[in-house]
């Protein structure tokens, strides 16, 4: 089974009938400023990446957690995919709305879901104990729900008592060190899942890390194929999270740049009710006006990503346009204009 995911310009393209050039892609949560990659080296292109420990090291300083807790994946993705099935079968919670791959993981591997609509609702489930694991998305896409790391604590600490996990995909953290667990790991019963692909801008090169007790990176390590990760992935990966200074300068840029996404999204869209990362705004509001709107904003060549309905409301989400807010103001506005005029 294949679910939907932003950033397909090509589908979009072909449904809308617009060259892919002409689209403005907001429709994920990947940053427009990507770290600079600099020249690969010739013989990172030309030899196998036998690991040598460094992409390793530089993750374990970065995510400030133990070196043997840490295992690099192609991806955050290949990790959340894979690691249901490595836990015992049970009760999982799961948030209602977020990153749709995690329920079918847990779902394909045996495991039975229990949804949660939002962080009270997830302590209450846990309290009763009517779950034996849960997965927290923080913050969480698309709702950009924050839990606090003492909420995520207990949670933890009350699942780890029955032998359950805490699994935190924590793919959207990088500006808000705060509320992470990674400097945690490793620890028995908590997993955490880092990508590389949002705040680095680096999504193709496909790298993320599982930060769980060093037994299960070894069981997944031994499941995964030789060279699963490229040799130019590790390369580029390793300086990246090396980059002390570029990180500083993207987590500045990125924060202010998010306050004034949400403060204009706010005024142009006032029929939606907006939360944000730093990442991405999402307006939930009637299922029928996002739809109007998506479609609207599509007909313009800008791409949001529109989730699907619960309980008649659903989820427009705007990542941050690549060029500022200028550039795509007057398109946003026009098409709320056009919604305006076709709603009874
Ligand atoms: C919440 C969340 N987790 C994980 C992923 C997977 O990201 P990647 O495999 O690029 O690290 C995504 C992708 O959009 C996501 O939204």
């Amino acid at each position: 089974m294949s679910l939907e995911h932003g950033g397909n310009i090509n589908a979009a393209a072909r449904r809308f009938g617009i060259p892919v050039q002409r689209w403005m892609d907001l429709s994920t949560g990947i940053s427009p400023w990507s770290w600079p990659v600099p020249l690969v080296p010739q013989h990172i292109w030309q030899t196998l990446p036998y690991p040598d420990g460094e992409l390793e090291s530089a993750a374990a300083d970065y995510y400030c957690c133990d070196r043997a807790a840490i295992l690099g994946v192609p991806g955050s993705q290949y990790a959340l995919q894979h690691i249901p099935a490595l836990l015992r079968r049970g009760r999982v919670a799961i948030p209602r709305r977020g990153y749709a791959e995690h329920r079918l993981a847990w779902r394909q591997a045996g495991h039975q879901v229990v949804e949660y609509v939002d962080g009270a609702m997830l302590h209450d489930l846990v309290l009763a104990g009517r779950v034996d694991h849960a997965l927290v998305i923080n913050p969480n896409n698309p709702t950009a729900e924050l839990l606090s790391s003492q909420q995520l604590q207990e949670t933890h600490q009350r699942l780890g008592a029955s032998g359950g996990w805490l699994v935190v995909d924590e793919a959207f953290a990088d500006t808000g060190q705060d509320t992470s667990l990674a400097s945690l790991c490793p620890v028995p019963g908590l997993i955490v899942y880092r990508s590389v692909g949002k705040f680095f801008g680096l999504a193709g090169i496909r790298l993320g890390f599982l930060l769980a007790p060093a037994s299960l990176c070894a069981q997944l390590q031994s499941a995964m194929p030789p060279w699963s990760l490229s040799h130019p992935a590790r390369w580029i990966g390793a300086a990246a999270l090396r980059d002390r200074a570029w990180q500083e300068q993207q987590r500045q840029r990125l924060q202010r740049a998010g306050r004034q996404w949400l403060q204009f999204l706010r005024d142009a869209v006032p029929r939606l009710r907006f939360a944000a990362t730093d990442l991405f705004a999402s307006g939930a509001g009637e299922a029928a006006y996002c739809e109007a709107l998506f479609q609207a904003l599509a007909r313009r060549a800008v791409l949001s990503r529109h989730f699907e309905a619960i309980a008649g409301y659903s989820v427009l989400r705007f990542g941050l346009p690549p060029a500022g807010v200028e550039n795509v103001a007057r398109l946003l506005r026009e098409a709320v204009e056009e919604c305006e005029c076709e709603s009874p």
